[in-house]
């Protein structure tokens, strides 16, 4: 439903357009905003295997096809795994992600550990995680991503590396990034060029794009255009743009467009970035089936130039931004 009829009808993004991350329910830490509110009162691995699969089933049943997760999720590989080998009719019709970069250290702590997980791009943790990934997931890999490139990863300029992507690659697997930090535009570049055998390397990346940081998009659209699949994630900024959270005055734009639309402000903030003609997949990183819920009402939401253009205000100097996420507890 667009804002502005004059602009016509808007582009309303289809379910299928949207994903589920598992970085939220695989491990009791995490850095997002409520997680004491939303995650049951004992965190233990039944607990949290549960609530993924209660995600992963109330995902599907609305159409979603894409589900996001990582080596350094905890045990959400082991819980995604498990959910496909119950259900073969729908593992037939989801494309599963995983990425490998980090190795998780929490040893099942939500807080009060030193360091949550380690990041390493090295062929020697290649080797170990491909492993451990396929142990987990099988044949159902479809997408395996390097875990959050900067511009300084090895993963742009090793080529023992690239070789083992390569090989990857070959036996059917789409090889790719994910991106973090105020430089991602130019790594999403730097990972545009990159070949092994003399062919481009790289064929999706998953970076962050929401309202408050959305200065990757002009890479994010060059990307798509050379045939990427182009994932967005932290399209919520890691819970600051729900309605609970977006309360003060670096979000009043969002509110007001969402007063107007009859919409939540969650739900708003995954259409803006569904609304970007580069985005294949918007992934919902939601943590109960209700927060899961309220984030797909985005797939009704149609966002027209001049709703986009209002939603512009909101951007903060990409630096700025990755330091407020720096500093973001885990919890
Ligand atoms: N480097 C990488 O590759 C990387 C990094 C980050 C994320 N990811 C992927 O992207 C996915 C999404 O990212 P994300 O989870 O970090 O960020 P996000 O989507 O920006 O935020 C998700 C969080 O927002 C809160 N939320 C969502 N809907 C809500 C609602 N209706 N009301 C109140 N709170 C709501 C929940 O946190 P609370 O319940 O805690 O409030 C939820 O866990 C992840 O699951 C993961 O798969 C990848």
């Amino acid at each position: 439903m667009p804002t502005d009829p004059a602009l016509g009808p808007a582009a309303v993004p289809s379910l299928a357009r949207f994903g589920l991350g598992t970085a939220a329910v695989g491990r009791p830490g995490y850095i997002t905003l409520g997680r004491d509110l939303d995650l049951p009162a004992e965190r233990t691995v039944e607990a949290l295997r549960r609530r993924t699969h209660a995600l992963l089933d109330a995902a599907y049943a609305a159409g979603v096809r894409y589900f996001d997760t990582a080596r350094s999720y905890g045990r959400a590989e082991e819980f995604v795994g498990e959910w496909l080998a119950a259900r073969p009719q729908a593992a037939s019709e989801v494309l599963v992600g995983s990425k490998w970069g980090y190795t998780y250290t929490a040893d099942w702590q939500a807080s009060g550990v030193p360091v949550h997980e380690v990041k390493e791009h090295s062929t020697a943790v290649f080797d170990r995680q491909i492993t451990e990934t396929r142990a987990a997931l099988g044949a159902r890999l479809g997408i395996y991503l390097v875990h959050s490139v900067t511009p300084d990863s090895p993963a742009l300029t090793d080529p023992a590396l690239h070789a083992r992507l390569a090989e990857l690659a070959a036996g059917g697997v789409r090889v790719g990034l994910s991106t973090s930090g105020p430089a991602q535009a130019e790594t999403i570049r730097a990972a545009l060029e990159v070949t092994a055998g003399g062919q481009p390397l790289f064929a999706a990346v998953q970076a962050t794009w929401n309202v408050l940081e959305p200065s990757a998009g002009p890479a994010l659209a060059r990307a798509h255009e050379a045939g990427w699949l182009v994932v967005v994630k932290e399209g919520m900024a890691n819970g600051r743009l729900a309605d609970r959270n977006a309360t003060g005055p670096d979000t009043a734009a969002l509110r007001a467009l969402a007063a107007g639309t009859g919409t939540s402000c969650d739900a708003l903030a995954l259409a803006a970035a569904a609304a970007q003609p580069w985005a294949d997949v918007v992934l919902s990183g939601a943590a109960t089936p209700e927060q899961l819920a309220s984030n797909l009402t985005a797939a009704g939401v149609g966002l027209g130039p001049a709703d986009l253009a209002a939603l512009d205000a909101l951007a903060e100097p990409a630096e700025a931004y990755w330091r407020t996420r720096a500093a973001l507890p885990w919890a």
